[in-house]
């Protein structure tokens, strides 16, 4: 059966990568979130997806040149009533205790090189025991290599956005146990040919429900999609 990630949490409805988000996404029923993060200047893990502050919070700055204390105090939640902090990655994965959804990580590490962020995530995920609830995803696809040699135990896919021919060969050559690409650069034979080669396939960002029927079908592993209830409706049909 194929599992539900909320991109951003349920980014559809909520101010994306926020607690809100992430709690409607569990409430809603979806079976894991995907989530980005990055480092402050004082080296705390944050989720947030740009690496400004600016189009998502009432501040504004690189998140890398902030430190918590400053980054905690803008409002993530700008469209929304109540006032809201970016989250710490701490935050989250102390809230995944109350349940059992799993979490893509994303690590954004690919403008700003972020030193050492691997061994900060893996060291948290640790200390918090979700090593087998967690998926750590990047564009960097060195920052996937370094995350399978310091965590073999914590499953790694790397993103990407082009058409690659038999991706699965590229995954298993970085000990990857999944490819997370870009809705458009996959067909149903790649799908299809990772899958029977044991690669997990989990498209990003899956929000129109042909797709969604189209990837259901065919029992893709997962969907990243910033409307889980919409996924979760469909799913009901298969
Ligand atoms: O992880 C899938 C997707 O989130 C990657 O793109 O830009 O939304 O982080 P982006
Ligand atoms: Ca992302």
């Amino acid at each position: 059966m194929t599992q539900i990630f909320a991109h951003r949490g349920f980014s559809a409805a909520y101010a994306e990568n926020t607690m809100s988000a992430f709690i409607a996404a569990e409430k809603a029923g979806a079976n894991g979130l995907e989530l980005d993060v990055q480092l402050t200047k004082d080296d705390e893990v944050v989720v947030i997806h740009d690496e400004k502050v600016d189009r998502t919070t009432s501040g504004n700055g690189y998140v890398k040149n902030l430190t918590f204390k400053e980054i905690r105090k803008f409002n993530a939640n700008k469209k929304g009533m109540k006032k809201e902090p970016i989250p710490s990655l701490i935050e989250v994965l102390e809230w995944m205790q109350t349940n059992q959804l799993i979490c893509n990580i994303e690590l954004k590490n690919g403008i700003f090189p972020y030193e050492g962020m691997e061994d900060k995530v893996i060291q948290l995920i640790r200390k918090y025991d979700l090593s087998d609830r967690i998926i750590i995803s990047s564009f960097n696809h060195y920052s996937i290599v370094l995350s399978y040699r310091m965590a073999p135990e914590i499953e790694t896919a790397p993103l990407f956005n082009e058409r690659m021919y038999m991706p699965w060969v590229y995954a298993q050559s970085i000990r990857a146990q999944g490819i997370h690409p870009k809705l458009t650069s996959i067909t149903d034979e790649i799908i299809k040919g990772a899958l029977e080669n044991g690669i997990a396939v989990r498209p990003y960002t899956v929000n129109k429900e042909a797709d969604m029927h189209r990837l259901f079908k065919i029992n893709c592993t997962s969907i990243i999609t910033d409307d889980p209830v919409t996924a979760i409706k469909i799913k009901k049909q298969y």
